[in-house]
């Protein structure tokens, strides 16, 4: 949500805030903005839309300088307009801010500097900042925005530069991601690594209420308390070709195809060569410890919340713990029983969504134990996690989820198959079987791929469809939550993801001839319920794709169309159906003109609530 940039050294600053900021237009896209300082003046362009508009402003508007600050926008206090959009100024111009969050009492701080005599252009929460920095300074620019900082409720990352104190960028943050790059003679700021990765692989990764100064040539981090942090290097081993396009149109279609190896890296550094056991020896939650767990907890948002439900449904019956999979902005406001036999197992791709952090941070003030499984590397909820299980996918763009989500699956299968293991809870057999197909998961993801063409022809038949059913039982209607999401989030084609035995109770209503319904019948167990329940819908005229195990034949029996994952443990089957429901979004969302990577109204990293 919004992503912030700074750079101060000897080269022109404006140039490398853009080139920053197209690599943050993930975090929000509805408007952007530069500020350049030079000669005791500071020149800022701003302007609603694309950074594309930005791009093409400064190309034929230069601002000049040497110190700048960069914003692209996700809205949150006011629609996206020039105005609103950031960086934001006080009265005389001579604070400069962006900012990354909401803050909470900005309106009782706008009402004490209106008083004041204050005079506001725009109708966001961060021109209040700007004003407040401004009453409070008094001797410099870091007192006075630590003075801020002191009476701002919510959550922030800020790049703050004065004309009153030049040669220096002070950044802070609270609840809202940031780090600053350490160059040569120069030195940067960012949402994210990506944005600054061209430059240095060398990042102080800040903490809540640490505060940077920056000059060209030094950087020093304070703690909450004012005292030197003593930070710790942070060097990127990855690589900026990583994160660009590589070919593909999208992002999103990169990092579909990207799936098979990331599987495999995430499952080969926890692979025994040995005897091919799952060895996760970086979880330090042991058998002892173990026994007194009585409760789990899977708390997410989205797709990842999605993925927490197989998560459950993995663990409960490989384990045999009660697991509850819930949304974190609901978990966190309900009260949940949490205590010190409590284990939360917090999944998000960024490591940074705002909601699955204050659910990590209720459950650990209650004395429960964390363990995360994320993407990012140094992210914040990688750090306060009691144990982290990282996903390797490598870095996600596209604003959709798609790698990520098969690896979180990932992580879940070992998970369970390693908490089974320890409780004896499943035979070495049964951990066997399910190992073996995890491992050749990859493959089955192969072989899906090579069905790409088919889903495509069906997307470009079918693109003016307005509303979609995905159906599925036991797992399967885990895996059809998904790709229901996928759905309506980049192709814009409303759909409803049910299990399919609750249809006639109430939603089959609304099928009607042409109608087009997305069987997943995938799993063994209920799959002549799955048949039925195909039957029910198609005597109403509804059209259906099904997608199923390849020795399920009988399925084409009933189905318009049907595709076929490898067979596999029915357990697994998640994986490579998910995989086609991804390629049907992503198809149905070219095949209508839809910006895939950028989908309206949404942002890659919600970092606000
Ligand atoms: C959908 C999607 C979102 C995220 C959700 C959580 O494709 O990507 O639903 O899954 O916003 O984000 P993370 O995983 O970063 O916590």
């Amino acid at each position: 949500m919004c992503g912030i940039v700074g750079y101060i050294g000897e080269k022109e600053a404006a140039p490398i805030l853009v080139e920053g900021l197209k690599k943050l237009e993930y975090r929000g896209y509805d408007s952007a903005g530069v500020a350049v300082f030079k000669d005791g003046e500071i020149s800022i362009r701003k302007r609603k839309g694309r950074l594309a508009i930005l791009d093409e402003e400064v190309t034929k508007n230069p601002a000049k300088g040497n110190i700048g600050i960069g914003h692209t926008r996700w809205a949150t206090h006011g629609a996206p307009s020039d105005i609103n959009s950031h960086p934001h100024c006080n009265n005389d111009c001579s604070v400069t801010i962006v900012h990354n969050g909401i803050i909470e009492n900005y309106m009782d701080l706008k009402e004490d500097l209106v008083a004041k005599g204050y005079r506001f252009l725009s109708e966001t929460d961060t021109e209040v900042i700007a004003h407040l920095i401004d009453d409070l300074y008094k001797t410099d620019l870091l007192t006075a925005v630590q003075e801020a900082a002191k009476l701002l409720k919510g959550s922030y990352a800020l790049g703050v530069m004065s004309t009153k104190d030049p040669g220096k960028i002070i950044a802070v943050r609270k609840d809202s991601p940031l780090v600053v790059g350490l160059g040569e003679r120069e030195n940067f700021i960012a949402s994210d690594i990506p944005a600054i990765l061209s430059h240095t692989r060398r990042v102080y990764l800040l903490d809540d209420n640490e505060i940077a100064i920056l000059t060209a040539d030094d950087v020093k981090v304070l703690d909450k308390y004012g005292e030197e942090a003593g930070k710790q290097v942070f060097k990127v081993d990855w690589d900026a070709a990583d994160a660009e396009k590589g070919g593909y149109d999208y992002f999103m279609h990169k990092e579909i195809h990207e799936q098979p190896k990331a599987l495999r890296d995430t499952m080969t550094s926890r692979i025994s060569a040995e005897n091919e056991d799952i060895v996760l020896d970086k979880i330090k939650l042991g058998k002892d410890e173990l026994k007194n767990i009585n409760k789990v907890y899977i708390v997410a948002c989205g797709t990842a919340y999605h993925a927490g439900l197989i998560g459950k449904y993995v663990i409960e019956k490989y384990a045999r713990i009660p697991v509850e999979a819930d949304i974190a902005s609901e978990f966190r406001y309900r009260n949940p029983i949490v205590d010190e036999n409590t284990l939360l197992i917090v999944v998000s791709q960024s490591g940074e969504t705002a909601d699955t952090l204050a659910a990590m941070r209720l459950v650990r003030e209650s004395k429960g134990r964390v363990m995360a499984i994320t993407n990012v590397i140094g992210s914040t909820i990688s750090r306060e996690a009691d144990d982290v299980m990282y996903t390797w996918a490598g870095p996600e763009i596209a604003v959709a989820s798609t790698k990520a989500y098969t690896t979180q699956l990932t992580c879940m299968y070992m998970i369970g198959l390693h908490l089974g293991l320890l409780k004896e809870t499943i035979t070495k057999d049964f951990y066997n079987r399910i190992r073996t197909a995890l491992l050749r998961s990859p493959e089955d993801i192969e072989f899906v791929l090579k069905q790409e063409e088919k889903i495509r022809e069906f997307a470009y038949n079918n693109f003016k469809v307005e509303d979609m059913f995905f159906l599925g039982r036991g797992l399967d209607n885990y895996v059809a939550m998904e790709g229901s999401l996928k759905m309506k989030e980049i192709s814009y084609i409303h759909s409803e993801a049910y299990p399919a035995g609750e249809l006639k109770h109430g939603t089959i209503a609304l099928v009607e001839e042409g109608t087009i319904i997305i069987a997943l019948c995938t799993q063994e167990e209920v799959f002549e319920k799955m048949m039925s329940n195909i039957k029910e819908v198609k005597a109403r005229g509804a059209y259906i794709l099904a997608f199923a195990q390849e020795k399920n034949k009988a399925i084409e029996k009933e189905a318009d169309q049907v595709f076929y994952i490898k067979d596999t443990e029915d357990d697994l089957a998640s994986i490579g159906t998910v995989v086609y429901l991804q390629l049907l979004a992503y198809y149905l969302s070219v095949a209508r003109g839809c910006d895939v990577d950028k989908p309206r109204n949404l942002a890659k990293s919600v970092t606000v609530e």
